[in-house]
């Protein structure tokens, strides 16, 4: 699969069936984050892969009803970070510019070895910070479900989630977003 491939496939589906998650399975995830790009190379991102089914258990109480499709993914990782991690430029805090490039890396990466990787903002951050040992300084800036696409639409879905599953979010024209020359243009 080149890039372009795996831009274009990966998706943030909400229906899982059951993997086995391997160390080696989590090196290459680990890998491919830490090759991103980062202010002075300050690699400010910290992730913690949860797979321990009572872990697991508990990182599930900490999230909210539209996001129980999460229960279903065989690994969960929380992506963590803090200010001081990384440059500050005058009023420039790069930490969640350079995490998330180090997790868009691991998206695309799991795409690549046929998982979905759905990142999301939908839970409790200071249970799961509890629950992962997170340390306090820390912000638990997003949680990552991982698994293999299921064969059947999960029954945890709203209308909306399922229809997401049926056919990607649109997105903004270009003309929206990117500029020629000069901001607008
Ligand atoms: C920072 C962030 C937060 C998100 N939060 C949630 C969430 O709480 N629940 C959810 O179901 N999806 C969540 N998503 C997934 C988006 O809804 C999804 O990426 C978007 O609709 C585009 O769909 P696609 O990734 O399949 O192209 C989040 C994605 C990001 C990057």
């Amino acid at each position: 699969m080149n890039v372009n491939e795996a831009i274009s496939q990966r998706r943030a589906y909400r229906s899982f069936k059951h993997v086995e998650i391997t160390q080696e399975l989590l090196d290459k995830l680990a890998s491919a984050a830490s090759l991103a790009p980062s202010c002075y190379n300050k690699q400010p991102w910290r992730f913690v892969a949860v797979y321990d089914k009572e872990i697991l258990d508990q990182v599930h109480q900490a999230l909210p009803k539209g996001n129980q499709w999460a229960t279903e993914a065989s690994l969960i990782i929380a992506v963590c970070s803090k200010k001081e991690l990384d440059c500050v430029i005058g009023e420039r805090e790069y930490f969640l510019f350079d995490t998330g490039l180090a997790t868009a890396n691991l998206l695309l990466q799991a795409t690549e070895l046929g998982l979905v990787a759905h990142p999301f903002a939908g839970y409790k951050p200071e249970l799961i910070a509890g629950v992962l040992a997170v340390p306090s300084d820390l912000t638990v800036i997003a949680l990552i479900a991982v698994g293999v696409r299921g064969d059947t639409i999960s029954p945890n879905l709203s209308e909306a989630q399922i229809r997401d599953e049926q056919q990607r979010p649109p997105r903004l024209d270009h003309d929206k977003f990117f500029f020629n020359n000069r901001y607008g243009g």
